[in-house]
């Protein structure tokens, strides 16, 4: 990661290039216009790669589309010696992987994330997933030794909203962090988000490192925040509401910190100054219009639930180790109830 991470890139495929029959880039519309001319003019060797492009946005995040670019895959010849480079944001990065990870049983991958949230969080770890039926990540696979290649200058042409949507996953993780990551975050404002970069994608490398495959809770620290905000994008998706994945994590932050206040859990007053952070930065009068009844039949469907029984996985305080809470019916009213009076 860096301000010249392309160029590495570039030295890199020039070592391996032996290795490669052909090299496919996988974009959207979007990264299509913003990013890859700038991309391909980085990169020596990139003449005769082949593009992919899909549409942007978390519809694409679906198995007929994975389908449909192993096709596309197929006519451009490309065999167990391809390369894939996903060259996105985390919808790219997420199904880039599955791609790469399920064409002729895997081809190699690299990741080039070109959106805040995917610098740091959706591009490193190893996890790519789509949806299905509007339930987020329903089918993935693992896929850790996929080099990734970040470039801060990816983000010069990204827009308010998308520097907004890495920003809740990087308050997220510099809650993780705590110390001093945490006190500079909470006091500065998502304007000074680009400081943080390194420094959030380190806190995620950490905890990935500690529980690579998700077997203890220290990984599901990372969803803190998704219980509940994936149960509002699964509703997001069903009504056709083009909503962020920044914008679902922060609202759900902000229910969930009601929910450990309510178990009784210490750290009040750092979680109250948690969700001063996210009303300061974020507007969430078009979610509390929503059901919570509707936001629970979706949160039925999370994958940390064991036993019949729903989790979050929080760290009380900053920085503390995390605990698991169970999150019940009448905690997520309660909850509800207390974030819309504030
Ligand atoms: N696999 C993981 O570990 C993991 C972790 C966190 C999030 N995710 C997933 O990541 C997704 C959200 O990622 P996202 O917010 O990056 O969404 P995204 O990929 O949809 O990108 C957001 C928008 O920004 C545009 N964009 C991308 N780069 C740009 C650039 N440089 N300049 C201008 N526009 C640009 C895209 O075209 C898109 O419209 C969700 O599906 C979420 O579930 C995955
Ligand atoms: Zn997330």
């Amino acid at each position: 990661m860096g301000p010249r991470a392309w160029n590495e890139l570039s030295d890199w495929l020039l070592r391996v290039s032996d290795r490669y029959t052909s090299v496919h880039v996988l974009v959207d519309r979007t990264t299509h216009e913003c990013v890859l001319p700038r991309f391909m003019a980085e990169i020596d060797g990139l003449a005769d790669a082949h593009i992919l492009e899909i549409e942007p946005g978390e519809a694409s995040k679906e198995l007929a589309l994975v389908e449909q670019l192993a096709l596309g895959l197929r006519d451009e010849g490309a065999d167990r010696g391809a390369l894939l480079i996903a060259l996105g944001g985390g919808v790219v990065c997420d199904l880039g992987g599955l791609l790469a990870t399920l064409y002729l049983r895997g081809i190699d991958l690299v990741l080039v994330p070109t959106t805040l949230l995917a610098m740091v969080d959706a591009a490193w770890g190893g996890k790519n997933a789509v949806d299905s039926e509007g339930t987020k990540n329903l089918l993935g696979a693992w896929r850790p030794e996929a080099p990734v290649f970040a470039d801060l200058r990816a983000l010069e042409t990204l827009p308010d909203r998308e520097w907004r949507q890495g920003w809740a996953e990087l308050l997220k993780q510099a809650w993780i962090a705590g110390g001093s990551l945490w006190a500079e975050v909470a006091s500065k404002g998502m304007d000074h988000a680009a400081f943080f970069v390194a420094e959030a994608a380190e806190v995620k490398l950490g905890v990935v490192a500690e529980d690579p495959f998700e077997q203890g809770t220290r990984r599901s620290l990372l969803n803190m925040g998704h219980t509940v905000g994936h149960a509002v994008e699964s509703l997001a998706l069903a009504a056709d509401w083009d909503l962020g994945h920044g914008d679902a994590v922060a609202f759900g932050l902000s229910i969930e910190s009601r929910i450990l206040d309510a178990s009784g859990a210490h750290g009040v007053s750092a979680r109250a100054a948690l969700r001063a952070r996210l009303e300061a930065d974020f507007d969430f009068s078009a979610f509390r219009s929503l059901d919570p009844e509707r936001v629970w039949a979706f949160m039925q469907h999370d994958k940390k639930k064991r036993g019949g029984v729903l989790r979050s996985v929080w760290c009380a305080e900053p920085g503390e180790p995390e605990s698991v809470w169970e999150v019940t019916h009448s905690a997520l009213h309660q909850a509800w109830d207390s974030d819309a009076v504030r």
